[in-house]
Protein backbone atom coordinates (compact mmCIF):
# COMPACT_ATOMS: atom_id res chain seq x y z
CA UNK A 1 0.00 0.00 0.00
CA UNK A 2 1.02 3.16 -0.82
CA UNK A 3 1.31 5.67 2.41
CA UNK A 4 1.53 8.57 0.69
CA UNK A 5 0.42 12.01 2.36
CA UNK A 6 -2.65 12.36 0.76
CA UNK A 7 -3.59 8.86 2.16
CA UNK A 8 -2.40 9.17 5.25
CA UNK A 9 -5.07 12.14 5.31
CA UNK A 10 -7.97 10.06 4.37
CA UNK A 11 -7.35 7.41 7.33
CA UNK A 12 -6.69 10.58 9.85
CA UNK A 13 -7.61 13.95 9.25
CA UNK A 14 -4.60 16.04 10.02
CA UNK A 15 -5.97 19.47 12.04
CA UNK A 16 -3.13 21.66 10.27
CA UNK A 17 -4.74 21.53 6.96
CA UNK A 18 -1.22 23.08 5.29
CA UNK A 19 -2.12 25.73 7.35
CA UNK A 20 0.92 28.47 7.24
CA UNK A 21 2.95 28.64 10.86
CA UNK A 22 5.24 30.99 11.62
CA UNK A 23 6.91 30.66 15.30
CA UNK A 24 9.14 33.62 16.64
CA UNK A 25 11.08 32.57 19.43
CA UNK A 26 12.56 34.76 22.90
CA UNK A 27 14.49 33.77 25.63
CA UNK A 28 17.22 30.58 26.84
CA UNK A 29 18.69 27.88 24.41
CA UNK A 30 15.94 25.88 26.20
CA UNK A 31 13.19 28.46 24.56
CA UNK A 32 14.71 27.42 20.81
CA UNK A 33 14.86 23.77 21.60
CA UNK A 34 11.31 24.16 22.96
CA UNK A 35 10.09 25.91 19.39
CA UNK A 36 11.89 22.73 17.44
CA UNK A 37 9.57 20.64 19.56
CA UNK A 38 6.18 22.58 18.78
CA UNK A 39 7.46 22.53 15.17
CA UNK A 40 7.81 18.80 15.38
CA UNK A 41 4.34 18.42 16.90
CA UNK A 42 2.84 20.76 14.51
CA UNK A 43 4.20 19.69 11.18
CA UNK A 44 3.10 16.01 12.07
CA UNK A 45 -0.82 17.26 12.41
CA UNK A 46 -0.13 19.10 8.60
CA UNK A 47 0.89 22.55 9.64
CA UNK A 48 3.49 23.99 7.50
CA UNK A 49 6.66 25.92 8.99
CA UNK A 50 7.28 29.11 6.74
CA UNK A 51 9.27 31.74 7.70
CA UNK A 52 7.71 35.01 5.99
CA UNK A 53 5.42 36.18 8.81
CA UNK A 54 3.12 38.22 6.15
CA UNK A 55 2.10 34.24 4.62
CA UNK A 56 1.32 33.15 8.13
CA UNK A 57 -2.30 31.68 9.39
CA UNK A 58 -0.77 30.77 12.70
CA UNK A 59 1.67 32.81 14.52
CA UNK A 60 3.39 31.25 17.84
CA UNK A 61 5.01 33.53 20.18
CA UNK A 62 7.49 31.29 22.34
CA UNK A 63 8.05 33.91 25.31
CA UNK A 64 10.37 34.67 28.33
CA UNK A 65 9.47 35.80 31.70
CA UNK A 66 12.99 36.21 32.65
CA UNK A 67 12.94 39.98 33.61
CA UNK A 68 10.41 42.51 33.15
CA UNK A 69 12.26 43.63 30.03
CA UNK A 70 11.11 40.40 28.19
CA UNK A 71 7.75 40.23 28.92
CA UNK A 72 7.29 43.98 27.37
CA UNK A 73 9.13 43.31 24.88
CA UNK A 74 6.80 40.56 24.12
CA UNK A 75 3.68 42.70 24.97
CA UNK A 76 4.98 45.26 22.55
CA UNK A 77 5.06 42.36 19.70
CA UNK A 78 1.85 40.75 20.22
CA UNK A 79 0.55 44.55 19.72
CA UNK A 80 2.34 45.11 16.54
CA UNK A 81 0.08 41.43 15.23
CA UNK A 82 -3.04 43.49 15.73
CA UNK A 83 -2.65 44.76 12.41
CA UNK A 84 -1.83 41.60 10.75
CA UNK A 85 -5.18 40.05 12.46
CA UNK A 86 -6.83 43.36 10.50
CA UNK A 87 -5.44 42.17 7.47
CA UNK A 88 -6.41 38.32 7.55
CA UNK A 89 -9.79 38.27 9.80
CA UNK A 90 -8.51 34.08 10.24
CA UNK A 91 -5.01 34.56 11.75
CA UNK A 92 -4.44 32.94 14.84
CA UNK A 93 -1.93 34.17 17.27
CA UNK A 94 -0.57 31.73 20.14
CA UNK A 95 1.15 32.49 23.18
CA UNK A 96 3.80 29.77 24.27
CA UNK A 97 6.22 29.15 27.25
CA UNK A 98 7.07 30.87 30.07
CA UNK A 99 4.85 33.82 29.88
CA UNK A 100 1.77 31.62 29.09
CA UNK A 101 2.11 30.00 32.43
CA UNK A 102 2.63 32.88 34.65
CA UNK A 103 0.10 35.50 33.09
CA UNK A 104 -2.81 33.49 31.37
CA UNK A 105 -5.48 35.80 32.04
CA UNK A 106 -4.43 39.04 31.38
CA UNK A 107 -3.00 37.39 27.59
CA UNK A 108 -6.35 35.85 26.74
CA UNK A 109 -8.18 39.03 28.43
CA UNK A 110 -6.37 42.31 27.02
CA UNK A 111 -8.04 43.11 23.98
CA UNK A 112 -8.78 39.99 22.49
CA UNK A 113 -4.80 39.66 21.16
CA UNK A 114 -4.16 36.22 21.53
CA UNK A 115 -6.55 33.15 20.44
CA UNK A 116 -4.34 30.38 22.42
CA UNK A 117 -2.41 30.08 25.21
CA UNK A 118 -0.06 26.90 26.00
CA UNK A 119 2.47 26.40 28.88
CA UNK A 120 5.94 24.40 28.53
CA UNK A 121 4.33 21.47 29.36
CA UNK A 122 1.28 21.66 26.92
CA UNK A 123 3.12 21.41 23.87
CA UNK A 124 1.10 18.24 22.70
CA UNK A 125 -2.09 19.56 22.94
CA UNK A 126 -1.47 22.21 20.74
CA UNK A 127 -3.22 20.81 17.60
CA UNK A 128 -6.42 20.52 19.67
CA UNK A 129 -5.92 24.12 21.36
CA UNK A 130 -5.24 25.30 17.62
CA UNK A 131 -8.71 23.59 16.42
CA UNK A 132 -10.69 24.91 19.00
CA UNK A 133 -9.24 28.64 18.62
CA UNK A 134 -10.44 27.67 14.06
CA UNK A 135 -13.94 27.18 15.95
CA UNK A 136 -13.39 30.60 17.48
CA UNK A 137 -13.40 29.57 21.46
CA UNK A 138 -10.25 30.54 23.37
CA UNK A 139 -8.12 28.32 24.14
CA UNK A 140 -5.88 27.85 27.29
CA UNK A 141 -3.51 25.17 28.60
CA UNK A 142 -0.71 25.54 31.02
CA UNK A 143 -1.23 22.48 33.25
CA UNK A 144 2.64 21.78 34.47
CA UNK A 145 3.38 18.35 34.81
CA UNK A 146 5.73 16.11 36.55
CA UNK A 147 6.87 13.98 33.41
CA UNK A 148 6.76 15.78 30.70
CA UNK A 149 10.14 15.90 28.74
CA UNK A 150 9.27 15.61 25.12
CA UNK A 151 10.83 12.34 25.02
CA UNK A 152 10.53 11.01 21.78
CA UNK A 153 9.88 14.26 19.81
CA UNK A 154 12.47 14.78 17.50
CA UNK A 155 12.92 18.45 17.23
CA UNK A 156 12.51 19.83 13.45
CA UNK A 157 16.08 21.84 13.42
CA UNK A 158 15.85 25.82 12.50
CA UNK A 159 19.51 26.54 13.38
CA UNK A 160 20.43 27.63 9.73
CA UNK A 161 24.34 25.78 9.54
CA UNK A 162 23.33 22.37 9.96
CA UNK A 163 26.29 21.98 12.25
CA UNK A 164 25.26 22.55 16.18
CA UNK A 165 22.15 21.55 17.48
CA UNK A 166 20.47 21.99 20.59
CA UNK A 167 19.17 18.73 22.71
CA UNK A 168 17.33 19.05 26.30
CA UNK A 169 17.97 16.11 28.46
CA UNK A 170 15.94 17.64 31.42
CA UNK A 171 13.15 20.10 32.04
CA UNK A 172 12.31 22.63 35.00
CA UNK A 173 14.19 23.21 38.40
CA UNK A 174 13.98 22.93 41.77
CA UNK A 175 16.78 25.49 42.88
CA UNK A 176 14.10 28.28 43.83
CA UNK A 177 16.62 30.92 43.54
CA UNK A 178 14.94 33.73 45.20
CA UNK A 179 14.85 36.42 42.67
CA UNK A 180 14.03 33.86 39.87
CA UNK A 181 10.35 32.68 38.03
CA UNK A 182 12.08 29.62 35.99
CA UNK A 183 10.53 27.24 39.16
CA UNK A 184 7.14 28.72 38.44
CA UNK A 185 6.80 28.82 34.76
CA UNK A 186 8.72 25.73 34.38
CA UNK A 187 7.51 23.78 36.90
CA UNK A 188 9.61 20.97 39.04
CA UNK A 189 12.74 19.35 37.80
CA UNK A 190 12.29 16.42 35.72
CA UNK A 191 15.39 14.06 33.70
CA UNK A 192 14.58 12.90 30.40
CA UNK A 193 15.29 9.25 29.31
CA UNK A 194 19.37 8.50 28.44
CA UNK A 195 18.38 6.51 25.44
CA UNK A 196 16.44 8.95 23.95
CA UNK A 197 19.08 11.43 24.29
CA UNK A 198 21.84 9.23 22.66
CA UNK A 199 19.40 8.18 19.90
CA UNK A 200 18.69 11.75 19.16
CA UNK A 201 22.56 12.73 19.12
CA UNK A 202 23.52 9.74 17.02
CA UNK A 203 20.84 10.76 14.36
CA UNK A 204 21.89 14.69 14.39
CA UNK A 205 25.62 13.11 13.97
CA UNK A 206 24.40 10.78 11.16
CA UNK A 207 22.67 13.89 9.37
CA UNK A 208 25.92 15.88 9.83
CA UNK A 209 25.78 17.46 12.66
CA UNK A 210 28.99 18.20 14.73
CA UNK A 211 27.96 19.68 17.96
CA UNK A 212 25.56 19.29 20.63
CA UNK A 213 24.55 21.33 23.50
CA UNK A 214 22.71 18.95 26.13
CA UNK A 215 20.21 21.55 28.05
CA UNK A 216 18.81 22.02 31.33
CA UNK A 217 18.38 24.22 33.89
CA UNK A 218 20.98 22.36 36.14
CA UNK A 219 22.59 19.83 34.11
CA UNK A 220 24.86 18.81 36.91
CA UNK A 221 21.56 17.56 39.06
CA UNK A 222 20.63 14.93 35.96
CA UNK A 223 19.47 11.80 37.15
CA UNK A 224 18.04 8.61 35.31
CA UNK A 225 17.01 5.67 37.28
CA UNK A 226 16.19 2.23 35.44
CA UNK A 227 16.41 -1.37 36.08
CA UNK A 228 19.89 -0.98 33.95
CA UNK A 229 21.02 1.15 36.98
CA UNK A 230 21.49 4.98 37.42
CA UNK A 231 22.78 7.50 34.99
CA UNK A 232 24.05 10.73 36.21
CA UNK A 233 25.38 13.48 34.20
CA UNK A 234 28.76 12.95 34.21
CA UNK A 235 27.73 8.96 32.74
CA UNK A 236 25.49 11.02 30.01
CA UNK A 237 28.22 13.41 29.24
CA UNK A 238 30.85 10.50 28.45
CA UNK A 239 27.97 8.76 26.78
CA UNK A 240 27.18 11.05 24.42
CA UNK A 241 30.82 11.75 23.64
CA UNK A 242 31.50 8.35 22.83
CA UNK A 243 29.22 8.35 19.81
CA UNK A 244 32.49 10.02 17.82
CA UNK A 245 35.20 11.94 18.58
CA UNK A 246 34.21 13.89 15.48
CA UNK A 247 31.10 15.35 17.40
CA UNK A 248 31.57 18.20 19.93
CA UNK A 249 29.53 18.14 22.46
CA UNK A 250 28.76 21.40 25.12
CA UNK A 251 26.38 21.91 28.51
CA UNK A 252 24.70 24.25 30.15
CA UNK A 253 23.81 25.95 32.55
CA UNK A 254 26.01 24.17 35.80
CA UNK A 255 25.01 25.39 38.86
CA UNK A 256 28.14 25.58 41.14
CA UNK A 257 26.35 23.99 44.10
CA UNK A 258 26.18 20.58 42.13
CA UNK A 259 29.52 20.90 39.56
CA UNK A 260 31.35 18.09 41.31
CA UNK A 261 34.77 16.54 40.06
CA UNK A 262 33.40 13.30 38.73
CA UNK A 263 32.15 15.70 35.36
CA UNK A 264 35.36 17.66 35.28
CA UNK A 265 36.97 14.66 35.17
CA UNK A 266 34.77 12.72 32.49
CA UNK A 267 35.83 16.14 29.93
CA UNK A 268 39.08 15.51 30.84
CA UNK A 269 38.93 11.88 29.36
CA UNK A 270 37.44 12.97 26.48
CA UNK A 271 39.01 16.03 24.20
CA UNK A 272 35.32 16.50 22.07
CA UNK A 273 33.71 17.45 25.10
CA UNK A 274 34.56 21.47 24.97
CA UNK A 275 36.49 23.01 26.89
CA UNK A 276 34.00 25.67 28.33
CA UNK A 277 31.98 25.86 31.11
CA UNK A 278 29.06 28.43 32.14
CA UNK A 279 29.29 29.24 36.12
CA UNK A 280 26.54 31.43 36.92
CA UNK A 281 27.92 33.11 40.10
CA UNK A 282 25.21 35.99 40.07
CA UNK A 283 27.31 37.74 42.88
CA UNK A 284 31.09 37.67 44.39
CA UNK A 285 29.45 38.53 48.19
CA UNK A 286 28.14 35.62 50.31
CA UNK A 287 25.72 38.22 51.72
CA UNK A 288 24.04 38.24 48.79
CA UNK A 289 24.44 34.93 47.74
CA UNK A 290 22.51 33.79 50.84
CA UNK A 291 19.47 36.41 50.22
CA UNK A 292 19.67 34.69 46.42
CA UNK A 293 19.33 31.32 48.07
CA UNK A 294 22.32 29.99 45.90
CA UNK A 295 23.25 27.71 48.54
CA UNK A 296 26.82 28.15 47.81
CA UNK A 297 29.75 31.13 49.80
CA UNK A 298 32.15 32.74 47.27
CA UNK A 299 34.94 30.71 49.01
CA UNK A 300 33.07 27.45 47.86
CA UNK A 301 32.63 29.21 44.07
CA UNK A 302 36.47 29.67 44.37
CA UNK A 303 37.11 26.29 45.63
CA UNK A 304 35.14 24.97 42.23
CA UNK A 305 36.77 27.57 40.29
CA UNK A 306 40.25 25.96 41.44
CA UNK A 307 39.05 22.80 40.39
CA UNK A 308 38.12 23.30 36.99
CA UNK A 309 41.85 24.79 36.77
CA UNK A 310 43.35 22.07 38.49
CA UNK A 311 41.63 19.29 36.20
CA UNK A 312 41.06 21.12 32.93
CA UNK A 313 43.44 23.82 32.87
CA UNK A 314 42.88 25.16 29.49
CA UNK A 315 38.83 25.63 30.23
CA UNK A 316 37.04 28.72 29.37
CA UNK A 317 35.04 29.56 32.37
CA UNK A 318 31.78 32.19 31.68
CA UNK A 319 28.73 33.68 34.21
CA UNK A 320 25.95 35.13 34.69
CA UNK A 321 25.92 38.26 37.38
CA UNK A 322 23.21 39.96 38.70
CA UNK A 323 23.65 43.98 39.74
CA UNK A 324 21.25 46.04 42.08
CA UNK A 325 19.39 42.62 43.85
CA UNK A 326 17.97 43.53 46.84
CA UNK A 327 19.92 45.03 49.65
CA UNK A 328 22.80 45.32 47.49
CA UNK A 329 25.23 47.79 48.81
CA UNK A 330 28.74 48.89 47.45
CA UNK A 331 30.44 46.86 49.57
CA UNK A 332 28.85 43.70 47.66
CA UNK A 333 29.05 44.85 44.34
CA UNK A 334 32.33 45.32 44.72
CA UNK A 335 33.13 41.62 45.89
CA UNK A 336 31.54 41.21 42.48
CA UNK A 337 34.15 43.20 40.75
CA UNK A 338 36.62 41.19 42.99
CA UNK A 339 35.09 38.05 42.11
CA UNK A 340 35.40 38.71 38.08
CA UNK A 341 38.64 39.73 38.54
CA UNK A 342 39.69 36.47 40.29
CA UNK A 343 38.15 34.23 38.07
CA UNK A 344 38.73 36.19 34.73
CA UNK A 345 35.98 35.00 33.24
CA UNK A 346 36.00 34.86 29.27
CA UNK A 347 32.28 35.99 28.89
CA UNK A 348 29.55 36.97 31.04
CA UNK A 349 25.96 37.64 30.66
CA UNK A 350 25.39 40.32 32.61
CA UNK A 351 21.59 41.81 34.01
CA UNK A 352 20.51 44.46 36.12
CA UNK A 353 18.27 42.42 39.34
CA UNK A 354 14.23 42.82 37.33
CA UNK A 355 11.94 41.86 40.59
CA UNK A 356 9.49 39.24 39.70
CA UNK A 357 5.84 38.72 41.01
CA UNK A 358 5.54 36.09 43.54
CA UNK A 359 9.20 35.00 43.91
CA UNK A 360 10.65 34.51 47.40
CA UNK A 361 12.28 38.04 47.00
CA UNK A 362 9.11 40.10 45.62
CA UNK A 363 7.92 38.19 48.56
CA UNK A 364 10.07 39.38 50.97
CA UNK A 365 12.02 41.95 50.38
CA UNK A 366 11.54 45.40 48.64
CA UNK A 367 13.78 46.27 45.68
CA UNK A 368 15.51 48.79 46.99
CA UNK A 369 17.98 49.40 44.97
CA UNK A 370 17.56 52.74 42.70
CA UNK A 371 17.63 51.88 39.19
CA UNK A 372 20.36 54.60 38.36
CA UNK A 373 22.22 52.76 41.06
CA UNK A 374 21.73 49.35 39.47
CA UNK A 375 23.05 50.88 36.02
CA UNK A 376 25.93 52.06 37.05
CA UNK A 377 26.77 49.36 38.75
CA UNK A 378 25.65 47.31 35.43
CA UNK A 379 28.08 49.74 33.63
CA UNK A 380 31.08 48.64 35.75
CA UNK A 381 30.50 45.21 35.16
CA UNK A 382 29.90 44.86 31.87
CA UNK A 383 33.06 47.77 31.36
CA UNK A 384 35.44 45.09 33.40
CA UNK A 385 34.14 42.26 31.44
CA UNK A 386 35.16 43.32 28.13
CA UNK A 387 38.68 44.01 29.73
CA UNK A 388 38.90 40.78 31.09
CA UNK A 389 37.69 38.98 27.89
CA UNK A 390 39.95 41.41 25.85
CA UNK A 391 43.19 40.12 28.00
CA UNK A 392 42.38 36.58 27.57
CA UNK A 393 42.07 37.17 23.59
CA UNK A 394 44.87 38.42 23.99
CA UNK A 395 46.84 35.68 25.66
CA UNK A 396 45.35 33.52 22.64
CA UNK A 397 47.07 34.98 19.86
CA UNK A 398 49.64 33.63 18.58
CA UNK A 399 48.39 29.52 19.39
CA UNK A 400 47.37 27.48 17.30
CA UNK A 401 43.01 26.50 18.15
CA UNK A 402 40.88 23.72 16.73
CA UNK A 403 38.13 25.38 14.98
CA UNK A 404 34.80 24.22 13.91
CA UNK A 405 33.79 26.33 11.35
CA UNK A 406 29.85 27.02 11.39
CA UNK A 407 29.05 29.85 8.95
CA UNK A 408 30.43 32.94 6.41
CA UNK A 409 31.88 35.79 7.93
CA UNK A 410 28.85 38.71 7.94
CA UNK A 411 31.21 41.20 7.08
CA UNK A 412 33.22 39.61 4.26
CA UNK A 413 32.13 36.36 2.08
CA UNK A 414 35.66 35.50 1.26
CA UNK A 415 36.05 34.43 5.03
CA UNK A 416 34.45 31.54 7.62
CA UNK A 417 33.64 31.64 11.61
CA UNK A 418 33.70 29.20 13.46
CA UNK A 419 34.29 28.70 17.70
CA UNK A 420 37.25 27.12 19.85
CA UNK A 421 36.56 24.34 22.14
CA UNK A 422 36.51 27.25 24.49
CA UNK A 423 33.75 28.74 22.71
CA UNK A 424 35.22 31.71 20.92
CA UNK A 425 34.31 33.23 17.97
CA UNK A 426 37.05 32.79 15.05
CA UNK A 427 37.23 34.48 11.92
CA UNK A 428 39.75 33.82 9.25
CA UNK A 429 40.33 33.11 5.27
CA UNK A 430 38.07 30.82 3.48
CA UNK A 431 40.10 29.12 1.37
CA UNK A 432 38.67 25.65 0.37
CA UNK A 433 37.03 24.69 3.58
CA UNK A 434 33.56 24.34 4.34
CA UNK A 435 30.92 25.00 6.92
CA UNK A 436 31.15 21.41 8.86
CA UNK A 437 34.75 21.11 8.49
CA UNK A 438 37.22 21.18 11.77
CA UNK A 439 39.92 23.91 10.78
CA UNK A 440 43.69 24.38 12.74
CA UNK A 441 43.78 28.45 13.40
CA UNK A 442 46.72 30.20 13.96
CA UNK A 443 45.32 33.02 16.42
CA UNK A 444 47.18 36.73 14.63
CA UNK A 445 44.41 39.41 16.23
CA UNK A 446 42.16 40.00 18.34
CA UNK A 447 39.25 42.08 19.88
CA UNK A 448 37.38 41.92 23.12
CA UNK A 449 34.48 39.52 20.99
CA UNK A 450 36.58 38.03 17.99
CA UNK A 451 39.56 36.01 17.54
CA UNK A 452 41.14 36.60 13.81
CA UNK A 453 43.89 34.08 12.22
CA UNK A 454 45.41 31.75 9.72
CA UNK A 455 43.98 28.79 8.79
CA UNK A 456 47.58 26.14 8.99
CA UNK A 457 48.08 22.67 8.35
N1 LIG B 1 16.50 39.66 37.39
C1 LIG B 1 17.65 39.74 36.69
N2 LIG B 1 18.30 38.68 36.21
C2 LIG B 1 17.76 37.46 36.44
N3 LIG B 1 18.17 36.23 36.10
C3 LIG B 1 17.26 35.33 36.56
N4 LIG B 1 16.28 35.97 37.19
C4 LIG B 1 16.56 37.29 37.14
C5 LIG B 1 15.92 38.45 37.64
N5 LIG B 1 14.78 38.39 38.33
C6 LIG B 1 19.41 35.96 35.38
C7 LIG B 1 20.34 35.07 36.18
C8 LIG B 1 20.23 33.76 35.48
C9 LIG B 1 20.01 34.19 34.06
C10 LIG B 1 19.44 33.14 33.17
O1 LIG B 1 19.13 35.28 34.18
O2 LIG B 1 21.64 35.60 36.09
O3 LIG B 1 21.39 32.96 35.62
FE1 LIG C 1 14.09 30.33 29.54
FE2 LIG C 1 13.84 31.20 32.03
FE3 LIG C 1 13.14 32.77 30.05
FE4 LIG C 1 11.67 30.63 30.69
S1 LIG C 1 12.00 32.41 31.99
S2 LIG C 1 12.33 31.26 28.64
S3 LIG C 1 13.28 29.21 31.31
S4 LIG C 1 15.18 32.07 30.45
Amino acid sequence: MNFDAANIRRLRPLTGDGLQLYIETYGCQMNVNDSEVVLSILQNEGYRYTEDIAAADVILVNTCSIRDNAEQRIWGRLNEFKAYKKKKRSLMVGVIGCMAERLREQLIERERLVDVVAGPDAYRDLPRLLRQAREGARSVNVLLSQEETYAEITPVRTDKNGVSAFISIMRGCNNMCSYCVVPYTRGAERSRDPETILAEARDLFAAGYREVTLLGQNVNSYRWQSERGTTDFAGLLEAVAGIDPLLRVRFSTSHPKDLGDDVLEAMARHSNICRAIHLPAQSGSTRMLELMNRKYTREWYLERIAAIRRILPDCAISTDLIAGFCTETEEDHRQTLSLMEEVGYEFAFMFKYSERPNTKAARHWTDDVPDAVKTARLTQIIELQNELSLRSNRRDVGKVFEVLVEGESKRRSDQLFGRTSQNKVVVFDRGDRRVGDYVRVRIADCTSATLTGEAVE
